[in-house]
């Protein structure tokens, strides 16, 4: 029922878009797993980018690049989209995707850990990014966070995705579940970032994500 309704929303609201269509199909002979957003929440990223006029965007675990796709498509120029993706592999179908959906010129790919590339995009003393979406190894959840809100400025839109894991969040021991708790105890404690938990259910069965927005008030 979840994936019918999703696929009857996406039938009226979610336009034919032949390059993403492709990003799912080279992703998936390239072997990569099928953990990449849906169309549903891939046209929400990319409403977010539009509605706050985002021209940088950042992103924590690119994939085949297909959630990459979906938010370059609204950035407005000049404009950046910065993507850590730990794996080459990964990294390179994702260079690939993003080339052919004709995005290219925005999106830079930097492989490696992310805290690390996190950490050396800092140094860098970037303009602030706008939008930030964290979607990799969930148990750096508040790692990222954390440089999300450096890498922002106040008004900066921060999505973490999978944040509830069919529920596992509650009690599950594992390190994303543990990791996903310690972001919470972050975005608690702290007067810097204001945020809210949306539960999902959908083509990727029942998830969450975060939605955070870097405030004006001081670091506490
Ligand atoms: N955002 C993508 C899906 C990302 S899946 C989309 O929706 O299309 C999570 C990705 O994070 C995987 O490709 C995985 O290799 C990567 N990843 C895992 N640990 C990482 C780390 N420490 N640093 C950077 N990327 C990491
Ligand atoms: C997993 C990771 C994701 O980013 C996702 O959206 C779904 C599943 C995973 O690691 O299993
Ligand atoms: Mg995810």
């Amino acid at each position: 029922m979840w994936k019918t309704v999703d696929d009857y929303f996406s039938g009226a609201l979610i336009a034919a878009d032949s390059a993403l269509a492709q990003v799912e199909r080279v992703s998936e002979a390239a072997g990569l797993p099928a953990i990449s957003v849906s169309a549903p929440q891939g046209k929400l990223l990319q409403l977010l980018v539009r509605c706050v006029r985002a021209h940088r965007v950042l992103e924590v675990g690119t994939l085949g690049g297909h959630s990459a796709v979906w938010m370059a498509r609204a950035i407005r120029r000049p404009g950046r989209l910065v993507t850590f993706e730990l794996d080459p592999r990964h990294a390179e179908v994702a260079r690939a995707n993003v080339d052919h959906a004709g995005v290219g010129d925005l999106v830079d790919i930097r492989v490696g850990p992310a805290a690390h590339g996190l950490r050396a995009l800092l140094d860098e003393k970037p303009e602030p990014f706008d939008v930030v979406f964290i979607d990799a190894d969930k148990a750096s959840n508040s790692v990222y966070l954390d440089y999300a809100v450096r890498l922002g400025r106040p008004g900066t839109v921060i999505v973490v995705d999978n944040v509830v894991r069919g529920g596992r969040v509650l009690t599950a021991t594992d390190e994303g579940s543990e990791g996903v708790r310690r972001l919470v105890d972050m975005l608690a404690n702290r007067a810097d970032v204001d945020s809210v938990a949306i539960q999902t259910v959908g083509s990727r069965g029942y998830d969450g994500f975060i939605l955070a927005v870097v405030t004006d008030d001081v670091r506490c």
